[in-house]
């Protein structure tokens, strides 16, 4: 089968029912997509499909449906994408274990709603467990990357 991943057409061959998380870190090397639970509790995995947030430890590889990005084609060290410089400026990271799925999950919220409220960040975000708590960072980064986008 084909899949497109950060840009790249990729051919693999995988058992049906294998995970994309798995195709992804373990055949594809894109270690930045974390495993976490495994059974789309925590949001480790997050990863874009079309531009929709989804949870790749449950979409098995064979019925992916469309372009997908990871953390690593989101942006680049040297054109970070607005959300990942809202992090960095913010210093949203403490273990960091958590955070790119927090990124993948933040960039396709402002993709669809670009100003969104305290509240709104909360319920868009809350399917992301961060167990060091950098909730409020993440609130503010959110805001930092909101404003970038609207200015850019
Ligand atoms: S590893 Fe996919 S949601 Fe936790
Ligand atoms: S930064 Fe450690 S789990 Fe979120």
């Amino acid at each position: 089968m084909k899949l497109t991943v950060d840009g790249t057409v990729h051919d693999i061959d995988v058992a049906e029912d294998m995970p994309l998380l798995w195709v992804l870190r373990d055949l594809l090397g894109k270690t930045g997509v974390k495993y976490g639970c495994g059974i789309a509790q925590c949001g480790a995995c997050t990863v874009h499909i079309d531009g929709e947030a989804v949870r790749s430890c449950q979409v098995p590889a064979q019925d992916v449906w469309g372009a997908v990005t990871t953390i690593h084609g989101l942006g680049t060290p040297e054109s970070p994408h607005p959300v990942q410089q809202a992090w960095i400026e913010t210093q949203v990271a403490q273990c960091g274990y958590c955070q790119s799925g927090q990124i993948m999950q933040a960039a396709a919220l402002l993709s669809e709603m670009p100003d969104p409220s305290d509240e709104e960040i909360d319920d868009a975000l809350s399917g992301n467990l961060c167990r060091c708590g950098t909730y409020p960072r993440i609130r503010a980064a959110v805001r930092v990357a909101a404003a970038k986008l609207k200015n850019a």
